[in-house]
């Protein structure tokens, strides 16, 4: 159980890039990071593309006026020069600039952590994978939903094989908010979504999709995937070549199969993010709204609600615990879960210990470069026609 007693010596000294007054994931950022107080210390910020709502903003966040940048690259230079100088950076800023600025920050001396989808190109992740080697920093990808520790019971569930063999696993990240293309005009946070320049080669693929990949990885990850088959539609047709639906099929080296089901223009839908594992015996399900359970059905037998907190979920699970039973948790507790471990990655890192690196679970710079073959290969296979191509 996590009860914010300090996991590391003492916190990071932390920056962010982005996440500024009207970006929509920086406070999430914020609520993860600084849930416990003992891990990460926001001391700079180039949090916004208008240097004037940024320092507005970041003053009301309580960041220092003398450490408010107008962009990150001022930020870095002028940081580094002081002792007490920032340690890691978040990046909260729309996809087109991930590559630029994680490589920024790492040539910098910095640890990051960067928003998904990591980058548009798998060698661009590879070529990052090479430099935080070098540099010996970590690189972390908010996949800010994978932290809910039933995610952990789901895997040891599989692990353990109360299921049995794994044959089948759905996947589903949906909502209805692109329904039309007003956003796609009025709103700062859609109109570079629907920009093949600034969003990369996908919309929901990469927005939505690479979270749920994600985590079928952490849930099965002996499953690997062979290959895959995308189709993928614009029903807002202005939105075209990038997709606002898209339908993949997968199959498993192990002759396992999947389904995932993308979309930002399912009408109405507000529950339609879940992953299920079915196996020989039973299937395992999460749905994000409902974050307090997991529903397993063994064929034959009742159908079992499992609760967050219960002693009878496994370990791996409870040692993520923050509120103990009765009491509800959700994203806020995923993003700290996730945060944490970013922090105790790079505390690990520091200080030479690869076996905490080794055994920890956390969303790594492999995560990121998976993410981005995901999309890459779905992109393929949809624009061949939709046809069957391998993942690797
Ligand atoms: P947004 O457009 O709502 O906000 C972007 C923020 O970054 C704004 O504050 C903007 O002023 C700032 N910004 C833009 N360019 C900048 C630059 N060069 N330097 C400094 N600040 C800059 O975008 P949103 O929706 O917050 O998405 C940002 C990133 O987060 C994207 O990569 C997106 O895919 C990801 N995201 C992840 C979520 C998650 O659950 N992990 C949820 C939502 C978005």
């Amino acid at each position: 159980m996590l009860n914010g007693e300090k996991k590391i010596k003492r916190p990071y000294r932390w920056a962010m890039v982005g996440g500024g007054r009207t970006g929509n994931v920086g406070y999430k950022h914020r609520l993860g990071a600084l849930r416990d107080n003992t891990a990460f210390e926001l001391v700079a910020g180039a949090f916004d593309i208008d240097y004037e709502r940024c320092k507005d903003f970041g003053k009301n966040l309580g960041v220092s006026e003398d450490r408010l940048y107008p962009d990150y690259k001022t930020m870095f230079e002028e940081e580094a020069k002081r002792p007490d100088g920032i340690e890691v950076v978040s990046i909260a800023t729309p996809n087109f600039t991930h590559f630029e600025i994680t490589k920024a920050a790492l040539e910098a001396g910095l640890h990051v952590i960067c928003e998904k989808p990591l980058f548009f190109k798998v060698e661009q992740g590879e070529e990052i994978k090479a430099l935080a080697e070098k540099m010996n920093k970590i690189v972390g990808v908010t996949y800010g939903f994978s932290g809910s520790q039933l995610l952990l019971q789901m895997r040891q569930m599989v692990k353990n094989g109360d299921l049995g063999d794994i044959h089948m696993v759905e996947l589903q990240y949906t909502h209805g908010f692109a329904c039309d293309e007003i956003g796609d005009k009025e709103s700062e946070g859609q109109k570079w979504r629907v920009d093949p320049e600034k969003s990369g080669p996908s919309f929901v693929l990469g927005d939505l999709s690479t979270h749920t990949f994600y985590m079928s990885e952490l849930v099965c990850p002996e499953l690997k995937l062979k290959e895959l088959l995308c189709d993928r539609q614009s029903f807002v047709k202005s939105r075209a070549p990038l997709e606002d639906n898209a339908y993949v099929m997968m199959r498993y080296e192990n002759g396992a199969v999947g389904r995932m089901w993308a979309s930002a223009v399912n009408a109405g839908c507000m529950d339609g993010h879940r992953i299920r594992i079915v196996g020989s015996k039973a299937s395992v399900e999460f749905s994000d709204n409902q974050p307090n359970e997991l529903l397993y059905q063994v064929q034959g037998e009742p159908i079992r609600k499992m609760i967050r907190s219960m002693p009878y979920l496994y370990e791996e699970c409870n040692a993520d615990e923050r509120l103990g039973a009765l009491h509800a948790e959700g994203l806020p507790e995923s993003w700290a879960n996730i945060y944490l471990k970013f922090a105790v990655a790079m505390d690990a890192k520091d200080r030479g210990d690869e076996e905490t690196l080794k055994n920890l679970v956390y969303p790594d710079i492999n995560a990121g470069i998976e993410g981005i073959r995901w999309v890459t290969k779905c992109v393929e296979s949809a624009d061949k026609g939709g046809v069957w191509v391998d993942f690797e």
